[in-house]
């Protein structure tokens, strides 16, 4: 398993990364602990050293998942959280509410005083005395982002983090924070179909030497080829009324993962690791966060860890990307 600078932080994590979110269950249709347990443990016997998680991931439930699985291991981990997203406080900007019963108003807020509440919740959820990684998950314009900056590297000092990172930010705002002082990593939403960040937020990170942990790189499970036009998804999962999920983008994804099909087999790749060892050739993508629901696909996923392909081959990879791109939601 190749391993990756966490910015300039020391840190060396994996660049498959478990992403923990779809454990959580919530907008994911629900979760089961026991796979969920399993996926967490194959990833890391698999070579896998970071594990990534958020606070609203199942309202807690996700990072007291984690908590429970590294129980025992937790020196060999590296373990990433967020904070920002409240479900239990109305301060802040509205960011959603899935609309079910038990569904709760998810706020924005990176003030000092919630961060500082935040980091104690994670810490004890979690099962630990240290976060690795802590990364604002969403960012907000009620909060200065100095005070925010302020409170992250007081959290630092105390040795209660050991990274700062942000989330769905923009390069404008991660000059802000690093008026303050360095940022190590930025977390950002990329694939074959999501490649927005490379016009911003990439050149920002390769000139400042922070990570990039790519979220979603396999499109929530499209660039899977699992995700075929017969395929169902439960009640709960948000997927389900995605238009990138509908029958016809979903045909379109399979032609395009089709024409890959010769590099995938020439390095003996299923689609979800091809998706995987794409993403973390890209220049100033340093880590790819793999979301699991179960052992197989955690083990699978991993894999992806070891491979590097060639330049031509992702030259060829880019080309069938570039053609169908005005054909995919
Ligand atoms: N910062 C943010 O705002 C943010 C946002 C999103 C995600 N993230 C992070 O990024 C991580 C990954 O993103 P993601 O979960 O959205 O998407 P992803 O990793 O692209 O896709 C994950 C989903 O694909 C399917 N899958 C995974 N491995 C597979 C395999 N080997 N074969 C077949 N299907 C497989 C699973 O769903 P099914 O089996 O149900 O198809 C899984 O839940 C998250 O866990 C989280 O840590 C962060």
């Amino acid at each position: 398993m190749q391993q990756r600078p966490l910015g300039q932080s020391g840190i060396q994590a994996s660049v498959v990364v478990f992403g923990a979110w779809a454990i959580g269950g919530l907008f994911w249709g629900g979760t089961d602990e026991q796979d969920s347990i399993e996926a967490i443990h194959a990833a890391l016997d698999a070579g896998i050293n970071c594990i990534d998680t958020a606070p609203v991931y199942g309202y807690g439930l996700s990072e007291r998942l984690v908590g429970k699985a590294i129980e025992g291991r937790r020196d060999e981990i590296v373990l990433a959280t967020k904070c920002g997203l409240r479900w239990d406080d109305a301060n802040g900007e509205f960011h959603f509410n899935l609309g079910g019963k038990d569904d709760k108003d998810v706020y924005k807020y990176l003030h000092p005083d919630s961060i500082r509440y935040e980091v104690e919740q994670s810490l004890k959820r979690l099962n630990t005395d240290r976060i690795d990684l802590y990364q604002t998950h969403w960012q907000e314009n009620v909060t200065a982002v100095e005070d925010t900056m302020a409170a992250l590297i007081d959290l630092k000092q105390q040795g209660k983090i050991r990274a700062i990172g942000v989330s769905n930010c923009t390069a404008e705002r991660m000059n802000q924070y690093e008026a303050v002082g360095p940022l190590d990593a930025d977390q950002e939403k990329f694939s074959m179909i999501d490649r927005k960040i490379e016009s911003d937020q990439l050149p920002h990170c390769r000139e400042k030497n922070m990570a990039v942990l790519a979220y979603s790189p396999m499109g929530m499970g499209l660039l899977t080829g699992k995700v075929d036009p017969e395929r169902e998804l439960p009640k709960g999962d948000i997927r389900r009324t995605n238009p990138r999920f509908s029958k016809e983008n979903r045909v379109r994804v399979i032609a395009m993962l089709n024409e890959m099909k010769p590099v995938a087999e020439q390095y003996g790749l299923t689609f979800a690791q091809l998706a995987l060892a794409w993403t973390i050739r890209q220049p100033g993508v340093t880590h790819a966060l793999a979301g699991a629901r179960n052992a197989k696909q955690a083990a699978e996923n991993a894999k992806a860890g070891e491979v590097i392909l060639s330049d031509e081959d992702v030259i060829f990879m880019d080309q069938i990307i570039e053609k169908h791109r005005g054909n995919l939601v």
